[in-house]
């Protein structure tokens, strides 16, 4: 009884992993290409291409943070030698308190693919709290919309942004401002 399970559990492991590149529709039927061009049969099917990357669940179905995290793919950081490649790694919550839980901004991972000038300052000021964001223009495709949704993770996924939970937030925050308010009793002569 118990192999039986086992068996069928490795049928299914191999099947899904068969299946995988059915995950992605084939050039010939995306709309996209000319199924009848002659460069069809040339060029790689995107199932091939994208099935060896660490997955995803929703948007092209990889995890291109993770691909890079990973070593899976290393991509060419500049075309030109004097562009000065810069990682940021600070995180900025950026909107608390609302019916949602908070929004985590992460440099980091942005920064991994993107130059400061793609964000600063045309889209936001460099400074926390200096923007006025809003969930309707994000959706209209304007602010963290402008990407999110159109080459990065897509907006469905709420969770990615709204990471953390306002009450650890308020929990923090008090306890900041408990430790401050003892530093100053204890300064004072
Ligand atoms: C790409 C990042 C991103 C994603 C994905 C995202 N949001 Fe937001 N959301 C934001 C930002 C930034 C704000 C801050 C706007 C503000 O200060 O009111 C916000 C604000 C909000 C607000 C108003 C503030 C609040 O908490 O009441 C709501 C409601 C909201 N989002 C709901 C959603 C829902 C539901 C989803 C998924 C369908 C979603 N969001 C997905 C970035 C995102
Ligand atoms: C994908 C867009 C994006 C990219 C790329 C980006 N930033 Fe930001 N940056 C933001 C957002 C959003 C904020 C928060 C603004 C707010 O809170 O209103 C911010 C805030 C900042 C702040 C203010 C921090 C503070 O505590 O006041 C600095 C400094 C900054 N960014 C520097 C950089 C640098 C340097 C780079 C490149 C290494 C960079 N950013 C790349 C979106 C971006
Ligand atoms: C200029 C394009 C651009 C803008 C604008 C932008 N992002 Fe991103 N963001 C990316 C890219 C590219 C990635 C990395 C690839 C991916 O995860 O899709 C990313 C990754 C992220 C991640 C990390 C996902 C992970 O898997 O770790 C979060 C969270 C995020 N963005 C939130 C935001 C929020 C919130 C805003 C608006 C304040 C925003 N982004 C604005 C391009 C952008």
């Amino acid at each position: 009884m118990r192999r039986a399970a086992l068996v069928l559990l490795a049928v299914g492991v191999v099947l899904s992993a068969w299946a995988a590149p059915g995950l992605w529709k084939r050039l010939e039927t995306d709309g996209l290409h000319d199924p009848q061009g002659p460069g069809i049969t040339q060029l790689q099917q995107p199932g091939d291409a994208l099935q060896a990357l660490p997955p995803d669940t929703a948007g092209n179905l990889v995890s291109w943070v993770r691909a890079i995290d990973s070593g899976a793919i290393n991509p060419r950081t500049n075309l030109f030698p004097e562009t000065k490649v810069r990682v940021l790694d600070q995180d900025i919550i950026i909107a608390r308190y609302g019916s949602m839980p908070a929004v985590k901004f992460p440099h980091r991972q942005q920064t991994l693919w993107l130059d400061c000038a793609n964000c600063h300052d045309q889209l936001f000021k460099a400074k926390a709290g200096a923007n006025k964001f809003s969930m309707t223009a994000i959706l209209n495709g304007e602010q963290c919309g402008l990407c999110h949704g159109a080459v990065s993770f897509p907006l469905t996924e709420c969770n990615r942004c709204h990471s953390v939970s306002n009450a650890a937030l308020r929990a923090q925050e008090r306890a900041a401002a408990a430790a401050s308010a003892a530093a100053a009793t204890g300064a004072r002569p």
